[in-house]
């Protein structure tokens, strides 16, 4: 995690900088800092624990000139969050400033080497090993801070996007990557670094992705260069991005996490445009059918994610499984990658990420790799790692999902993985003509449905303040329900801090159920479906131990209202795509809990957006 920003150009940087790291301070945000030369060559270092506005608040009356700077906002990992442990961390000498996003595997080696040189270090993280290295490197073998950096990095095990400044030189930046993003933008003049693109396409939508090991070279007045550890120059390819920078404003929402549950409806529309042909009568998925052999022949699929991707990937399984009748295996890519997992060349492995960033689906998808198997990614940042990692797949084109707790990201990846599942199964024919123009036909108006639940807004808020206090919550599902129930407890434990479970409803007798009494909230998902009568049955277990039951159910329903202390009404539609509706209301019931109890929405607590560490 973390964001680190850089500027080189003719324009003041600090500004661009604050901006920069507010824009991704979705990343980390337990303390930021900033580093810029002056026009005296003076290298000017501000730092400070919290947001971002902590560091504008105490930078802004001291010395925040220059047209050079580099900028970090921090997750921690390595020391606790405080002003010392906060990026840039400086060399020996106080030459160097340095930022870094990863983390270094081999510090404390590298730490005991340099101390017993006589380094002296000042705060508890790796970053700081990286920049005294390369200080300890450029001064004992006499050389430039592009070879020193070669040379450090040589030395490093771990995960790093770095950018390195010298004091007295104000016409260089030195940046490099490896497993932590990076991108370098190029404008008049002028270049960006960041973690993402969003704090560059407000100022130019030419950009370039360094790949694993490159180093990017950029000095004033020259052509940006890229380089290997040997000095040896790589080609670069310069890309378009285009990206409306009103998705990275609040527009006029309190917060982006109500934006974009908001905003589902239209994600939903943008999804599914020019998949699904305009009569409604066919889906095209260009990536699987590019690769149709791959699929057709695949002895079974394996999804990898973590978090809310991870629930998505689950309704995934469902939906392959029931419709193309291939197996399908789903995993943690955390768990995945450490447990030399059996992979055929013939499997198909789907990683899904809403960043395409997150460090253990990157690493599943190496592994996968490497054993051979077809990857196919489905992601939503344009251009980020995993998506470049594989052999091909589907973004979910839902726009920049800012909020830490992911809304729009899972229903789009719900929505890409029915469309998967219906590409796959017309070319296997395992699926009944007349299900599958159904299928279409509801897949195409769930916007409109998704409207209707959105309009459900005023009652779940004012259910919120009855549930605002409750220690603990259980959700059940079953079916394609199940991931549901998970994902409204996910959403839930992260923005609030209630602690909450979801299980699937018929588990709880074996064990959960020991927990209900009067006091437990139990959020119950019973729309009609072709398991509705035994979702029922489970929920009058429930209530028979006094369980407190808000349940989902299908417009129209009035069974459950006799025993359920609150219901919410859903619009109908088919039990395949019911969690594009289900889960709305549960994103609505999180947010307000999280409101009501005062918490920091889209930037809780010891969270980050874009896992990029293990
Ligand atoms: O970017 P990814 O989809 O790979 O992220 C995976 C998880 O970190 C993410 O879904 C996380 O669980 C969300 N904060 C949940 O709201």
């Amino acid at each position: 995690m973390c964001g680190i920003v850089g500027y080189m150009g003719c324009q003041q940087a600090y500004p661009i900088l604050i901006k920069g790291l507010h824009r991704l301070e979705y990343r980390g945000y337990d303390s930021a800092g900033i580093a810029l030369i002056d026009s005296n060559n003076e290298l000017n270092i501000y730092k400070a624990k919290g947001k971002v506005a902590n560091l504008e608040h105490f930078a802004d009356s001291k010395n925040i000139s220059g047209t050079i700077g580099i900028a970090h906002t921090r997750w921690a990992t390595h020391g606790e969050p405080n002003d010392t442990n906060a990026h840039p961390h400086v060399s020996q000498t106080g030459s160097l400033a340095l930022i870094h996003n990863g983390i270094i595997e081999n510090y404390a080696v590298l730490k005991k080497y340099l101390q017993d040189r006589g380094v002296v270090f000042r705060s508890e993280t790796d970053t700081e090993v990286l920049v005294q290295l390369i200080g300890y490197l450029q001064q004992t073998n006499n050389c430039d801070l592009c070879t020193a950096v070669q040379q450090a990095l040589r030395e490093v095990v771990g995960a790093y996007a770095i950018a390195v400044i010298e004091k007295g030189n104000p016409d260089q930046i030195i940046a490099a990557r490896k497993s932590s993003p990076l991108v370098i933008g190029i404008g008049e003049g002028e270049f960006f670094i960041a973690s993402d693109a969003t704090p560059i396409v407000e100022h130019t939508q030419q950009v370039i992705y360094p790949n694993d090991e490159e180093i990017v070279v950029i000095r004033r007045g020259e052509p940006l260069k890229i380089v290997n550890f040997e000095n040896i120059e790589h080609p670069h390819q310069i890309k378009h991005i285009d990206m409306d920078i009103s998705q990275l404003e609040k527009g006029g929402y309190p917060h982006f996490m109500l934006k974009e549950i908001y905003e589902q409806p239209q994600t939903l529309i943008d999804c599914i445009r020019g998949r699904i042909n305009p009569e409604g009568t066919d889906v095209i998925l260009s990536g699987v059918m590019d690769n149709k052999e791959r699929f057709l022949n695949a002895r079974r699929i394996i999804i990898a994610a973590c978090g809310t991707s991870w629930h998505a990937a689950l309704i995934g399984e469902h939906l392959i499984e029931e419709l193309c009748r291939i197996p399908v295996e789903v995993e943690y890519a955390s768990e995945f990658r450490y447990r030399n997992p059996v992979i055929y060349p013939d499997d198909v492995v789907i990683a899904i990420s809403q960043s395409g960033e997150t460090a253990d689906t990157l690493a599943a998808v190496e592994i996968a790799k490497k054993q051979g198997a077809f990857i196919y990614g489905i992601c939503n940042v344009i251009g980020s790692s995993i998506p470049r990692a594989t052999d091909s797949g589907s973004y979910i084109h839902v726009g920049p999902e800012i909020g830490v707790a992911s809304t729009k990201a899972f229903t789009g990846q719900v929505t890409v993985l029915s469309m998967l599942a219906l590409t796959i199964a017309k070319l296997k024919n395992s699926i009944d003509p007349q299900l599958y123009r159904k299928l279409l036909g509801e897949l195409r108006s769930i916007p409109q449905r998704m409207e209707e639940t959105l309009k459900l807004d005023a009652p779940i808020r004012e259910l919120s303040k009855i549930f605002t206090y409750a220690r603990n919550f259980i959700y059940l599902g079953r079916g394609y329900n199940y991931p549901v129930a998970l994902e409204g407890a996910l959403k839930l434990k992260e923005i609030s801090y209630i602690h909450a479970e979801g299980y699937p409803a018929a588990e709880m007798k074996h064990g959960p159920i020991a927990l209900i009494d009067e006091e437990m909230p139990v959020v119950a998902i019973a729309t009609t479906d072709s398991i509705y009568e035994k979702t029922i049955s489970n929920i009058q277990e429930i209530k028979a131990r006094k369980g407190r039951i808000i349940a989902l159910v299908t417009r129209g329903n009035h069974e459950v209202a006799r025993f359920a202390d609150s219901v919410i009404e859903l619009p109908e539609t088919d039990e395949r795509l019911a969690p594009l509706i289900a889960a709305i209301p549960l994103q609505l019931l999180a947010y307000y809990i999280a409101v009501n109890k005062g918490r920091d929405v889209d930037q809780p607590r010891n969270l980050a957006k874009s896992v990029t560490v293990e």
